[in-house]
């Protein structure tokens, strides 16, 4: 008895302690400060290994399956003080019930972290993020992260699994949905502006998350586009074209970094001491938190690095892995490994100091359910002024392809053969990775032209299945697809839609890819229009109406016949809650389309990896059509289909002479670029004024040109505008030929265009 009541004046003396530490610090920044350092010490003189243990372990709740496995026995490790955090749920109610299981049941009270794949909004869904990129416009990208943050933290969450910041040059990945593109320039520009978004500068604000910068590194590296497939990669390569954009995340201050599924050079990211201790800590300075990805610690077994998960374990706290995402092998095997002697406890303590500091820094520990207030969720989510935000990022993103003889914008009044299977689909409007968001609330095509001032006269037909794949759709129908699969003939569907386009003045076909074959595990080796689409679009060519093709797809397609057969191409990659609306906005022309393409398009798949910024080769092919020799294919020629920051609008543009300040400079100097930009067309419109820089010759072999700068301007027709860089010393070095970063004597060209092709050129000399 009397044991009994010490013990629990004891635990009720370590509750009260804590509560008045809790209440007597200050939030105050996302830096680590002395109370910060002072609170998590004395904490951690307070834990048993096993509850440091569990501090590292991050469960999956199984509401969303987002993985090979879900976490077991998720309530019972959660009183045991088993769990450090917990992904995969929201609400408010639901965060709660969990947190309070954290808090009431566990002897120190530390609270959950809550985390969720928030990867293109949370609720109210914007463009997926290859097309948000397409938008040229950071602070409209910068804005929905804020959104996003806004809403998950509503709704229980304090952490999002984003961005994702891969450079992917292969189409064939189906991740590419996931990122920026192909530009290693831009795509730092986009991870910080989306770092920004999300954590708003103070983690403390209850209206801010946590962001995870991933996956790092390389995953899209990925040999042959293949998902998990091993990266074998130069170190220049890595340091110059894939890693700079989780360097510019960290330096933004991102607070938690994921890494990646995939080996690097032979050794898997999550095991590989190099990428986290070396690079991401000590050369980088970051100071949060590492976690892994799903179960990627259990796959170092598989990828036969680890003899078994007990190694495995042992391996990846080495590299410096802090968190370890569903697999268990933490909770499972580091407390044998200690006392076994294979690893230290001081690894643990650093790992465990790093997770406590995250929840500190959020404000967990002055109230641990500051997240989850349910009035507040009422108020935020999907609210009217956050949709109409969803439309304009929509529709700034997408990008004009094509437009011959004006067939686009539409006529008021126009009557319109509205085709195609995804013409009606409101599924896929919200695209992959829109875990929380409602696609009965997004608005299809069909939906967003009857919305419209149009007054269209719609006369709709199917006239294609997505796919007619069987074992396709049923695979994509088990992970959420929402497949309806007309059971007509192609040839019944396509008459139908021929005789839909007879009686129409114009054809909008809205063909693509279903949101499931795009994104995680969604690689494709033929990356042409599924289906029976295209002989759709050929019959409906063969009516004679002009034909409009809008495309919806999460990667680069290839489109030749589409290119040279239909009048119209509008890009509209999945375009999130408001779909319809945005790209009604375009199709009437209430918007101006302004996006640019962020990854190149192939005229043909065995052309990838194919991007603007390649080098020139030693035999570089110009044309020469009869000499053997030259660097090319026999059977289609090394043009992509559509270049690097190609996007056309309702207006047109002419460029002037590039001018620079000098024609000479030093490494001190700054350069000034300027160029007259003129709107030639009769209407108002924004364009992406496009900055690449070349270095002639250098000590290794150098790209063809570099995007170095941009602007996205509006001009009114004649309008025009000197659009003005600023060229540093920072934009002209590289990895030299002794791996140190820096710039070399010699010419550079500068080119300004609004494509990564066409572009006005002018040189200097940097002595
Ligand atoms: C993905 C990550 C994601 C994680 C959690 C993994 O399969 O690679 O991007 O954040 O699952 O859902």
């Amino acid at each position: 008895m009397l044991k009994t009541i010490r013990y629990v004046t004891i635990c009720l003396m370590v509750v009260f302690s804590f509560a008045v530490e809790a209440q007597e610090r200050k939030i105050t920044s996302t830096m680590n400060t002395p109370d910060m350092d002072k609170f998590i010490t004395n904490l951690m003189s307070k834990m048993t290994l096993e509850e440091k243990i569990g501090q590292l372990n991050l469960v999956s709740v199984g509401f969303d399956v987002t993985g090979p496995i879900v976490s077991e026995n998720v309530e019972e490790k959660i009183k045991k003080g088993l769990v450090g955090g917990v992904f995969n749920t929201f609400t408010p109610v639901a965060v709660r019930k969990l947190q309070e299981m954290a808090v009431q049941n566990t002897r120190l009270k530390i609270p959950l972290l809550f985390g969720y794949d928030v990867i293109h909004g949370h609720r109210t869904i914007f463009p997926i993020p290859l097309g948000l990129s397409a938008s040229w416009d950071l602070a409209t990208i910068e804005k929905s992260a804020r959104i996003a943050a806004d809403e998950a933290s509503a709704d229980g969450l304090n952490w999002v699994f984003s961005p994702m910041v891969d450079i992917a040059r292969d189409p064939r990945w189906g991740r590419i949905a996931e990122g920026a593109g192909e530009d290693t320039w831009y795509g730092s520009r986009v991870a910080e502006a989306m770092v920004r978004g999300y954590q708003g500068g103070d983690l403390a604000l209850n209206n801010t998350v946590m962001a995870c910068v991933k996956h790092f590194a390389l995953y899209g590296g990925a040999l042959a586009g293949r998902d998990y497939n091993p990266v074998d990669m130069s170190e220049r390569s890595m340091l110059q074209d894939y890693l700079p954009p989780y360097r510019a995340a960290v330096d933004a201050g991102v607070a938690t970094v994921m890494t990646s599924f995939n080996d690097i050079n032979g050794i898997p990211a999550a095991a590989n001491s190099w990428l986290i201790n070396d690079l991401l800590r000590k050369q980088w300075g970051f100071r949060g938190m590492v976690v892994s990805d799903y179960t990627s610690l259990t796959e170092l077994v598989a990828h036969g690095v680890s003899a078994n998960e007990y190694e495995a374990a042992a391996d990846a706290l080495k590299a410096g892995n802090d968190m370890d995402m569903v697999g268990e092998v933490y909770l499972n095997n580091l407390g044998k490994l200690t006392q076994d002697k294979k690893i230290v406890v001081t690894q643990i303590d650093a790992a465990c100091r790093r997770i406590l500091e995250a929840k500190y820094k959020l404000g967990l520990f002055d109230d641990p359910y500051r997240y989850a207030d349910e009035q507040r969720a009422k108020q935020t989510l999907m609210k009217n002024e956050y949709r109409e935000a969803a439309r304009d990022v929509a529709r700034k993103s997408i990008v004009l392809l094509k437009n011959n003889n004006n067939a686009l914008p539409l006529k008021p009044g126009a009557s319109v053969a509205l085709v195609g299977p995804l013409a009606r689909s409101q599924r896929d409007m919200i695209g992959n990775w829109s875990g929380a968001g409602d696609w009965q609330q997004a608005v299809s095509v069909d939906q967003g032209l009857k919305n419209s001032q149009g007054h269209l006269q719609i006369n709709y037909a199917k006239g294609a299945n997505i796919t007619d794949d069987p074992v396709l759709i049923q695979r994509l129908n088990t992970h959420g697809g929402n497949l309806e699969i007309d059971q007509r003939s192609s040839e019944a569907m396509i008459s139908e839609a021929v005789e839909a386009a007879k009686k129409s003045d114009v054809v909008i076909a809205v063909v693509g890819e279903s949101q499931g074959m795009t994104g995680e595990a969604s690689s494709r080796a033929d990356i042409s229009l599924p289906g029976k689409q295209l002989d759709l679009l050929k019959a409906l060519k063969n009516t004679g109406k002009p034909l409009v093709i809008v495309l919806m797809n999460g990667r680069p397609l290839t489109l030749p016949w589409e290119q040279a057969n239909a009048d119209a191409i509008v890009e509209t990659w999945f375009l999130g809650t408001e779909a319809g609306n945005a790209i009604a906005d375009v199709l009437l022309g209430t918007y101006n389309p302004s996006g640019k393409l962020t990854a190149t398009f192939p005229q043909h798949v065995g052309q990838v990896p194919l991007f603007y910024n390649h080098k020139t080769t030693g035999r570089p092919y110009g044309g020469e059509m009869l000499d053997k020799y030259k660097s090319r294919y026999l059977d289609v020629s090394n043009d992509p289909l559509y270049p690097f920051g190609h996007g056309l609008s309702y207006t047109t543009f002419s460029y002037g002479d590039v001018k620079l300040s000098k024609n000479e400079i030093t490494t001190q100097d700054k350069l000034t670029v300027t160029c007259q930009v003129k709107n030639t067309g009769t209407r108002a419109g924004e364009e992406v004024v496009q900055l690449y820089v070349q270095d002639v010759v250098g000590s290794v072999t150098r790209p063809v040109k570099e995007l170095k700068g941009f602007q996205k301007i509006m001009l009114q027709p004649g309008e025009s505008k000197e659009v003005t860089f600023t060229l540093t010393q920072q934009d002209l070095s590289f990895y030299r030929r002794d791996m140190t970063f820096g710039t070399e004597p010699g010419k550079f060209n500068v080119f300004i265009g609004g494509n990564s092709k066409d572009g006005q050129r002018a040189s200097f000399e940097l002595k």
